[in-house]
């Protein structure tokens, strides 16, 4: 029998991402293909550059999208800057710091590591002591966004003490981009890569990077070649350098990139400080549903992600059934636990696109009524009116 095409059904995303895809990304990716050395592409290239400055708030030349989702812009920082020898201070409070130490290992060097609950921001006085014991490291990296609980770290402070210290940072911005404050030039950080998939609402599979003049110079005065070529900024940057002189260096994601572009100009539409302030105000009426229904946020308030809500599941509820109660009932998605937290916490993300008042109530209408039906231990029928009682005001 032949196989059919595949017709995805239209789902509500608010998990850990991907997030709800604007309408108009899709249809800015379905345009047509053209070259990606044609000279109208070259010249879009350069207009998704100065928008993903706009973004990461830097006037940094090298600043682009890596051809691969966040993952492949946490490499592509850690290959160029970190050598074989290294000693590189990672902080880990969830599960990217403990990806950031693999990919340290994985350099040749040493992960000194700094660790801090999960649900939890990094302690910057933990940060401090370990840059005082170890003055020979080079690099000091972070998540800055935690998706796996929730908790957002102090970027300003963690940057500084790095700079005092002569350290680079690595700063994993994957979910803050576009959904919380990000000020890359203010805050002094030198390698910073985010995902095309959360708060810029378009498709997973681009991860925007930026690099100070600090990292560039690392990188072209490394002692050792990069363990990646696709990575290697030094090759990389024949493509996306700003010398105005474009030469292969892989095929770029055509279409992707085109969406990419259409959810900056979005985001450059709404403006930054508008798009970090919707999110605070949805949060702020989803956190009172949640919180009037008796369910309890992970991370304390003054360390919370707005985009990404982290709640624990109440005493005897099935988490799995819920969930899928959920999407075949809703057709909404909310995001399970990851690590030690699975089949504890409920992940609900509230970004970009995604973040807005007929999602906050949709899904807090559709949590009360499968956890009513279920005999969970809640406040029923009253999240909904917390809800609109926020936006009332
Ligand atoms: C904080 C953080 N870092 C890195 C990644 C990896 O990104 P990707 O899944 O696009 O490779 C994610 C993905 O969820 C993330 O949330």
């Amino acid at each position: 029998m032949a196989t059919n095409s595949f017709h995805p059904p239209v789902r509500t995303l608010m998990g850990p991402g991907p997030s709800d895809v604007n309408p108009r990304i899709l249809e800015a990716m379905s345009r047509p293909t053209i070259g990606h050395l044609d000279p109208l592409f070259v010249q879009m290239m350069d207009e998704l550059k100065g928008l993903l400055r706009y973004a990461f708030q830097t006037s940094n030349e090298l600043t682009m999208p890596v051809s691969a989702p966040g993952s492949a812009g946490m490499e592509s920082c850690f290959v160029n800057l970190v050598e074989p020898g290294d000693k590189v201070i990672v902080c880990q409070n969830g599960v990217f710091g403990g990806r950031m130490k693999e990919n340290v290992e994985r350099c040749g060097a040493q992960a000194i590591m700094v660790v801090d609950d999960w649900g939890r921001a990094v302690d910057p006085g933990k940060v401090k002591a370990a840059l005082k014991a170890n003055p020979d490291a080079s690099v000091l990296a972070f998540v800055h966004a935690e998706t796996s609980t929730g908790a957002q770290s102090d970027a300003a402070t963690l940057c500084a003490l790095a700079r005092e210290h002569d350290c680079l940072t690595i700063v994993d911005c994957v979910t803050s981009l576009g959904g919380t404050p990000l000020k890359a030039d203010e805050w002094g950080a030198d390698a910073m890569y985010s995902g095309s998939q959360k708060c810029l609402s378009c498709t997973p599979g681009l991860s925007p990077v930026t690099f100070s003049e600090r990292a560039l110079d690392k990188v072209k005065n490394r002692q050792s070649k990069v363990q990646s070529w696709f990575l290697d900024l030094n090759l990389v940057l024949g493509y996306w350098g700003g010398d105005g002189k474009r030469a292969y260096h892989h095929t770029a994601p055509i279409n992707a990139l085109y969406g990419l572009h259409e959810a900056l100009v979005i985001l450059q539409e709404e403006g930054i400080e508008a798009a970090w302030a919707r999110h605070q105000h949805h949060h702020n009426a989803l956190r009172a549903g949640f919180e009037a229904m008796g369910l309890t946020f992970v991370v304390p308030e003054a360390e919370r992600l707005p985009q990404l809500n982290a709640v624990s599941i109440p005493e005897g509820v099935d988490d799995a059934a819920v969930r899928t109660r959920l999407l075949q009932d809703y057709n909404l998605e909310i995001g399970a636990g990851l690590g030690v937290m699975a089949g504890k916490i409920w992940r609900v993300g509230l970004m970009g696109y995604a973040s807005n008042q007929t999602n906050v109530l949709n899904c807090l209408g559709a949590m009360d009524a499968v956890l009513a039906d279920m005999g969970a231990p809640i406040e029923k029928s009253v999240a909904v009116a917390a809800a609109n009682a926020v936006y009332a005001d």
